[in-house]
């Protein structure tokens, strides 16, 4: 495994790192405790110590899981989890008021079964959400506190450069933003932006949602219960087909199409760490040898 300084952070992130929202759910059936708790296990052998988690990967389903499967663990692990919406019987309600998001952070303390969070994110909300000043007091009082270690943006419209400006004034030292070999936006402005202001960057969506893992090619569907059988299906279609094109035009013979396109996100200099969506023990290993890819 390598390591990269997260930002002024001083938190050193491994460069890959998992994520969880596959575990909640909603990319098919929700994972197990056992499956869960294996993974976290190899990922540590591995050398992994990020794991991104939120509030709403079901009403804090995969927080509880991974909160489980820290024990005995905590320690070894940078903690990264979301605020902003506050999980219902339905569907989350988005509340950025800093009341709701101090309960919300309580309520994640309890999932994960920590007294503290190493990376406390605003998830993917507007710009007018993120000015909030009073919110901000809030997490910096709670950072004081030691409740949380540092604070992130996850932006979630990847040209949003202004987000980053602005988390930089508002003392976060962390931008979590897609970006991978199909979907370049966050390239033009937001990455040379955190590399200016010394953010941290966790690389979400690396595999383009497994696009670029090389077990799908167009004309592939996924069941009612996955996110991605909302997409459209010519757009489906049409990124299938482009993930083949860089696939097959840049993959040396025999080597993993994930381990290349999660090294491809990581030759960029401003990213810290990528976290994919690995969710069998296969996919977790494979994912790590992005690490070799990286040397020479
Ligand atoms: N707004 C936000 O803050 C936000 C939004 C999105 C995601 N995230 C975070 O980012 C994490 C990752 O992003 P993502 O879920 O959007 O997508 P991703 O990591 O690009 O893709 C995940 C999918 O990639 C496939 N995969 C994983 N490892 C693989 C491997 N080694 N070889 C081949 N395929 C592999 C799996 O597909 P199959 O299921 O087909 O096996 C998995 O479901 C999430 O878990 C979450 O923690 C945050």
């Amino acid at each position: 495994m390598q390591y990269r300084q997260l930002g002024r952070s001083g938190l050193q992130a491994s460069v890959v790192g998992l994520g969880t929202w596959q575990w909640c759910g909603v990319w098919g059936e929700p994972m197990a405790q056992k499956q869960a708790t294996a993974l976290m296990d190899r990922a540590r052998e591995l050398g992994v110590n990020l794991v991104d988690t939120a509030e709403c990967y079901g009403d804090h389903v995969s927080e509880s899981l991974l909160g489980k499967a820290l024990a005995g663990q905590r320690q070894d692990w940078l903690v990264a989890t979301k605020f902003g919406h506050v999980p219902g019987s339905e569907s989350p309600e988005a509340d950025w008021q800093p009341e709701s998001v101090r309960r919300q952070l309580a309520a994640s303390l309890k999932a994960l079964d920590t007294d503290y969070i190493d990376i406390y994110q605003f998830h993917s909300g507007g710009d007018e959400q993120l000015d909030n000043e009073a919110l901000w007091e809030m997490l910096h009082r709670q950072r004081e506190a030691g409740v949380i270690r540092c604070l992130g943006v996850s932006i979630g419209n990847p040209g949003n450069v202004r987000q980053v400006l602005r988390a930089a004034e508002l003392g976060a030292d962390v931008i979590q933003v897609t970006w991978n070999c199909l979907q370049r936006k966050a390239g033009e402005a937001v990455l040379p932006a955190c590399r200016e202001h010394e953010l941290g960057v966790i690389n979400r969506t690396p595999l383009a949602s497994g696009f670029l893992g090389g077990r799908y090619a167009p004309g592939a569907r996924w069941p009612e219960n996955d996110v991605r059988s909302m997409r459209r299906p010519e757009k489906i279609d049409e990124e299938l087909d482009k993930a083949r094109t860089i696939i097959g035009e840049s993959v040396p013979e025999g080597q993993s199409p994930a381990a290349w396109a999660l090294a491809w996100c990581l030759k960029n200099p401003a990213i810290t760490s990528v976290i994919p969506g690995s969710r069998t023990l296969e996919q977790l290993e494979d994912s790590v040898r992005a690490v070799e890819l990286l040397e020479g």
